[in-house]
């Protein structure tokens, strides 16, 4: 698949405010993703400057930092509660800023992992089999359900944060309430045991997919950031029919959940084949090593060309 880089000029962008930092625990990632993309769209020509939205300690005003200055576009580089579930996209729309990636709808949902099942599985779309946790879980019940092993998660969490793999109702248990020191929406899933893929979107098109390879038990908060054993691979192991397949699941759950622009699905392929959709990420990581950039350059985009066409797919 061909995909040309923009042809707009870089002045015709106007000030360009690269939002960033932002106070959930994905600010380190999202003060690394904002800096390069600020360099990048410098090094593209387009009159961009960074603004971190609460300051390093915490104290800054972001709606008194969005409106200090005439902003044409912000590029979103946030993630996480706060930056990626809506809200900041909530007072762009009030102060009539346009911004990149998802609206209000779409972020809100996109980062609740739980309802993106709910609605998945309504159009049939396949994501593992959930059961929602409280503390009065009956543990041994739900682990018959799904069954065990399953994966713990907060419903609104990114980066792997707070999740664990558990093979007991005791380990169900005792998970949950890791789990809910982060988030009070927990939920317990299917544990699929297979192969791992992520499919970047930009414009309504899958790039090549990505086959993600740890000797981790799972891709966890290490083995994304930290870790130099952790393979990123176009040889995706799949056929022509399955490739297909699979950008085309990632497109129908990017456009169930109402996403625009650019965005990143996770999944996963059971031993028998099946897909299954993890999540989808309306704000995903754009240091030069993240995934959506390796993406983008293997089809033909460089960094420079991939945040300026994010750019320009603003509507
Ligand atoms: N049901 C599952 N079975 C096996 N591994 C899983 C499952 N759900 C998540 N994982 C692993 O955990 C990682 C993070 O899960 P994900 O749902 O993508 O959340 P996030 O990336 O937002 O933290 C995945 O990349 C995958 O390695
Ligand atoms: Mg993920």
């Amino acid at each position: 698949m061909q995909i040309l880089p923009s042809e707009r000029s870089p002045a015709s962008f106007g000030r360009v405010a690269v939002l960033m930092g932002g106070n959930s625990s994905e600010r380190p990632v999202s003060l690394n993703s904002g800096k390069a993309v600020l360099a990048a769209l410098q090094r593209a020509g387009v009159d961009a400057f960074g603004i971190d939205l609460y300051g390093d300690d915490g104290s800054a005003n972001p709606m008194a930092q969005l409106q200090a200055q005439p902003i044409d576009i912000a590029f979103i580089a946030l993630h996480g509660p706060g930056g990626e579930d809506g809200t900041i996209q909530g007072a762009l729309e009030m102060l009539q800023i346009p911004y990149t990636g998802s609206g209000v709808m779409a972020s809100a949902l996109g980062m609740d992992k739980m309802r993106c099942k709910q609605l998945w599985s309504s159009l049939q779309l396949p994501s593992p089999p959930y059961r929602l946790l409280s503390s009065s879980s009956n543990w041994d019940a739900i682990a018959k359900a799904l069954p065990l092993p399953a994966m713990v998660k907060p419903a609104h969490e990114g980066s792997s944060i707070g999740m664990v793999r558990v093979e007991t109702p005791e380990q169900l248990a005792s998970a949950y309430d890791s789990a809910s020191g982060y988030d009070s929406c927990v939920f317990a899933e299917r544990w699929i045991q297979g192969r791992e893929y992520t499919v970047a979107i930009l414009d309504n098109q899958a790039l090549p997919v990505i086959r993600l390879e740890t000797p981790h038990q799972f891709y966890d908060y290490d083995a994304k950031y930290l870790a130099n054993d952790t393979r990123y691979d176009f040889d995706t192991l799949l056929d022509e029919t399955q490739t297909e397949e699979i950008k085309s699941l990632a497109l129908k759950a990017f456009s169930a959940v109402g996403c625009r622009g650019w965005g990143r699905v996770d999944l996963m392929q059971d031993a028998e084949g099946q897909f299954w959709l993890l999540e989808v990420n309306t704000s995903p990581g754009m240091t030069d090593h993240s995934l959506v950039p390796m993406a983008a350059r293997e089809a033909g985009l460089s960094f420079e060309q991939l945040v300026v066409k994010i750019l320009a797919s603003v509507g």
